[in-house]
């Protein structure tokens, strides 16, 4: 159970599209989580997949709770999600900005779902059924496009508004996921 190395953009590993787990419950799946969550913590992140660590299977993490260094952030309830499936509530879309630990420094303007329900399962097997909206929304979208390869500056519509986040939003912290 340790922080592991993050993956940065460039690496193929990120582009794949990662494989369903199939057994729960187990120790490694559970170790697996334990080490999502501490390489999210030691990073500050708001989410992390499991492919951003070099695993290939279908899990992410994300939560965000109250923390002073954003005050601006909507909180998140701090959720494990293996096999997810994401399904839209409707066409409406909203822009925001996002950062990913795998292409740190950076911020870019992209376009998510603003409504949506997600569905897949805790570490235990435990069925998650969630209908969400706003950042919360955006940040599963986010975390789930990992699993499918796809990182946020394949989705930036204008690569004007993608750029180092320190020039961007100078003075500002802001969670990667
Ligand atoms: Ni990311």
């Amino acid at each position: 159970m340790a922080a592991r190395p993050v993956l940065r953009m460039g690496d193929p590993r990120l582009l794949q599209v990662s494989r369903p787990v199939e057994r729960f419950d187990t120790p490694e799946l559970h170790a697996l989580v334990q080490d999502l969550h501490d390489t999210m913590a030691a990073l500050d992140g708001a989410g992390i997949a499991a492919p951003q660590i070099g695993v290939g299977l279908r899990v992410v993490v994300f939560g965000v709770g109250r923390n002073p260094r954003y005050p601006e952030a909507e909180e998140v309830p701090a959720t494990v999600l293996v096999n997810p499936v994401l399904m839209p509530l409707g066409e409406e879309t909203e822009d925001g900005w996002e950062g990913c630990l795998s292409v740190p420094g950076m911020r870019g303007l992209v376009p998510r779902y603003l409504r949506l329900r997600y569905t897949g399962f805790d570490a235990h097997g435990k069925p998650v059924d969630r209908t969400v909206s706003g950042f919360h929304a955006r940040v599963a979208q986010h975390e789930c496009d990992h699993l499918d390869g796809i990182l946020y500056p394949m989705r930036i519509r204008d690569l004007r508004q993608f750029g180092f986040s320190d020039v961007l939003f100078p003075g500002q912290e802001l969670p990667d996921e």
